[in-house]
């Protein structure tokens, strides 16, 4: 079979999605079926071969290189977070070109890399998230009701709608710090939300089809430092003091359940497809709320994902050669 692994892309999370290709080149080279050719999209969106050579996917579902040789594609792994996989564009052009993929719809993967969306879509579905309130416009009304938010809630997250890995996400305590924090946000996006800041444990549970079963793990944790929240930073950086625990400890049966039965209703009610990272937030009160639906979450060596899989008994290679064979067949 023969697999296209596209990396890299044109938004803020480039290097992190070549580290998620290293995941997956890596894993796969244990299935002898497989045979992967690996190119990278630069932010003019063509592909580019080890070498630095344009590779072009055409409407034969070839891969040419520019001496004009080609060589088949029958399946197609969008490892992009952000634009323009996480977002469904380049699924978008998958669909078009008539080529099975690994992941999520591209109308799934636009609600859900959307903050402002995803939310809309968890209230209908009867899923309780943060507080938050919605800027559509870098006016002085609208930065004038973020003021007021912060009056209420103290401590806000300030969050362009359209990033992921903490990019565009900025902590605000000081109407100074949320005027910069807007100001930031608003470069990357046209939409922004101000959340109410929870103080908060962080709960991740991977939701993926495994021999066409829908498997919900139970959740891990993510533990950022006391004084700093799990920021871009944090998440990636050498020197990162977060930890991940494959299992949260200390959840009661009842809060187990909530977060399965609401997770499970995510990936239904979203109609997802494959794998999704699924992250809620236990507040101090007791209160659960999921926080963000990752369509194509991070594979790296601190990412979660891969090791809820793991812990879960499910080998990598024969999960995604799993579903590799099962939609070329
Ligand atoms: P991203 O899609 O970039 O991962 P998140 O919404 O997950 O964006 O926010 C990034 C991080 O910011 C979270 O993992 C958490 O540490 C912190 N955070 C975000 N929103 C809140 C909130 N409302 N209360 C407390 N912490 C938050
Ligand atoms: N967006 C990053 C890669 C994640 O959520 O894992
Ligand atoms: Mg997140």
């Amino acid at each position: 079979i023969q697999v296209l692994l596209i990396c890299g892309g044109g938004g803020s999370e480039h290097e992190v999605s070549l580290r998620t290709a290293d995941f997956i080149q890596r894993e796969l080279a244990r299935a002898p079926d497989i045979h992967l050719t690996r190119v990278t999209m630069n932010g003019d969106g063509q592909l580019l071969d080890g070498d630095g050579q344009v590779r072009e996917l055409r409407s034969d579902k070839l891969l040419y290189s520019a001496s004009g040789s080609a060589q088949v594609v029958d399946y197609v792994i969008p490892s992009i977070h952000g634009y323009p996989g996480e977002t469904g564009d380049l699924q978008s052009q998958l669909e078009i070109l008539g080529l099975p993929y690994y992941g999520c719809s591209p109308e799934a993967s636009k609600i859900c890399f959307n903050k402002i969306t995803t939310k809309l879509w968890l209230s209908a579905l009867g899923i309780d998230n943060t507080p938050y309130q919605f800027l559509c416009a870098d006016t002085p009304e609208e930065i004038a009701q973020a003021q007021d938010a912060l009056a209420e809630w103290g401590t806000v997250f300030v969050k362009a709608s359209n990033q992921g890995s903490s990019v565009g996400c900025y902590k605000a305590a000081t109407a100074e710090a949320l005027e910069n924090a807007l100001k930031e946000a608003f470069r990357l996006s046209p939409y922004v939300l101000v959340e109410k800041c929870l103080k908060v444990r962080e709960l991740e549970v991977a939701a993926y089809t495994y021999e066409g079963e829908l498997v919900i793990t139970p959740p891990g944790e993510v533990c950022a430092p006391e004084d700093t929240f799990y920021s871009y930073e944090e998440k990636y950086a050498e020197g990162s003091r977060a930890l991940t625990h494959v299992v949260a400890e200390g959840l009661s049966d009842a809060q187990l359940g909530w977060i399965r039965e609401a997770s499970k209703r995510a990936f239904i009610g979203l109609q997802l497809k494959d794998l999704s990272r699924i992250d809620f937030f236990l507040s101090e009160d007791g209160e659960i709320y999921l926080n963000e639906v990752n369509t194509f979450p991070g594979m790296t060596s601190i990412s979660m994902f891969p090791k809820m899989l793991q812990h879960q008994g499910h080998d990598f290679c024969t999960y995604l050669g799993g579903l590799i064979r099962e939609s070329v067949q």
